[in-house]
């Protein structure tokens, strides 16, 4: 069965990318030019930060995302958010991921603080495997109409 791709964007910190790294899936960093310039064979799903800038005209989303997110072929293929936030941001919080999701009508599958807890990485890998069952069950490569109804 396929293993939905996650493309993720992490700060110098590095608090997404260990995340993201612990998936034991593929995994493909968003701050590498070559993979923010690529376009995704298939469905994938999006993990992001959220980045509050202080400029109330900007918003949270990553720069390396948007650009990725500029592909029309990207963003049809795009099934599922997920989101890193801090509560802390109040109503900003996991803003990013949840503007993705708005504006693409694609749903948030999860959320999490920070780095993460083990039990959120666990979580993670199982919503991620029922996304790939789901998919594998709707066929078809491309990945276009949104997200399974799963
Ligand atoms: C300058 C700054 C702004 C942030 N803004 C937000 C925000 O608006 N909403 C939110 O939920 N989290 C916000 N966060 C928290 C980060 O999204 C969170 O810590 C994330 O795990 C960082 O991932 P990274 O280390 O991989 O870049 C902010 C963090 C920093 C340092």
């Amino acid at each position: 069965m396929r293993q939905t791709p996650v493309y993720y964007y992490s700060s110098a910190s590095g608090l997404v990318r260990s995340f993201a790294e612990r998936l034991e899936r593929p995994v493909l960093d968003l701050s590498r030019r070559e993979v923010r310039q690529s376009e995704a064979d298939g469905p994938w799903v999006l993990l992001t930060p959220s980045y509050k800038t202080g400029n109330e005209a900007n918003d949270t989303i990553p720069e390396a995302v948007r650009r990725f997110l500029r592909s029309p072929v990207n963003r049809r293929r795009l099934v599922g958010v997920i989101g890193s936030g801090n509560r802390n941001f109040g109503r900003y919080y996991q803003h990013a991921a949840r503007d993705v999701a708005a504006r693409s009508g694609r749903p948030v599958l999860f959320e999490f603080e920070i780095a993460g807890t083990p039990w959120d990485v666990e979580e993670c890998r199982r919503v991620l495997a029922d996304l790939d069952a789901a998919l594998a069950a709707r066929g078809g490569a491309d990945g276009a109409g949104g997200a399974p109804a799963a």
